[in-house]
């Protein structure tokens, strides 16, 4: 049987373009512990570490977002008690990844006091967001978004992920912001007013999240699933992402935007 190492180098050895031909039959399925982390290929490691500090800066980056402006502005206290519990959650999940990041002598703390416009995804680079739509136009994209991204690491070759206290409770809590958000655009498409609202925070942001999937030529997106780290492809998951959001966009009555438009990375 071969060592973590060999398995690891095997894997390394197909150029991508055989792995899109061979398909999962190629997905390193071993489960690594945080003991063998070290053991494994440099390129393991680089992967998980990079995956781990991108989610930690998404987490922290969305805390300083939902606090910039509206969580004292928020329009009732109920709201403001929704947006409190929101940003406590996202602190609380960067903490779980930073740990994570801790066991295997990496440390996410810098992530806190980084400037936004230095955040590794573009939706995350603004300072605060201008108008309450774009809160709720936040939770019920981006968050969306993080939602997906969490559900690629279920059944993770890096073992830690797959604590039953981990993904599950950290998933469950980014569906609840992603209802209320939910909820709370349908409230301002009661009337008009706030119907255009919603419509052009919606136009803001689509584009941003459609472009968090990464770029569906990404080389680093078939790393990943080759070691178990991903399930989907970039591609895959900004369709599932697009099946599902596009129908509830429809059905508040509001326009879906183009796919294409305002795009970076295609
Ligand atoms: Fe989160
Ligand atoms: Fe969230």
């Amino acid at each position: 049987m071969l060592n973590v190492k060999d398995r690891g180098n095997l894997i390394a050895q197909f150029p991508e373009e055989d792995f899109a031909k061979k398909g999962l039959g190629a997905v390193f399925r071993e489960k690594i512990r945080v003991t063998e982390f070290r053991d494994t290929p440099p390129e393991y490691q680089e992967l998980v570490t990079r995956l781990l500090t991108i989610q930690a800066d998404c987490e922290i980056g969305s805390a300083h977002i939902y606090g910039a402006k509206w969580l004292l502005r928020a329009p009732t206290a109920d709201d403001m008690h929704q947006l409190s519990r929101m940003i406590s959650e996202e602190v609380d999940h960067f903490r779980k990844f930073n740990r994570l990041l801790k066991e295997i002598s990496a440390d996410g703390m810098q992530l806190l006091r980084k400037e936004s416009s230095e955040r590794f995804l573009d939706a995350l680079k603004v300072s605060e967001l201008p108008t309450w739509s774009d809160v709720t136009a936040f939770s019920f994209l981006i968050d969306r978004v993080g939602k997906y991204q969490l559900e690629e690491f279920l059944d993770s070759s890096f073992l830690p992920l797959n604590e039953a206290a981990l993904l599950p409770v950290i998933i469950s809590e980014e569906s609840q912001h992603v209802a209320y958000g939910q909820s709370k655009m349908m409230d301002l498409c009661a009337d008009p007013k706030g119907r255009a609202e919603a419509q052009q925070a919606l136009n803001r942001w689509y584009p941003l999240a459609l472009d968090m999937f990464g770029r569906s030529s990404s080389r680093r997106c078939w790393r990943y699933l080759e070691w178990g780290l991903k399930r989907r492809t970039n591609a895959e998951a900004r369709r599932d992402y697009i099946e599902e959001v596009n129908p509830q966009i429809a059905a508040m009555g509001l326009e879906i935007p183009d796919e294409t438009a305002g795009r970076k990375y295609m």
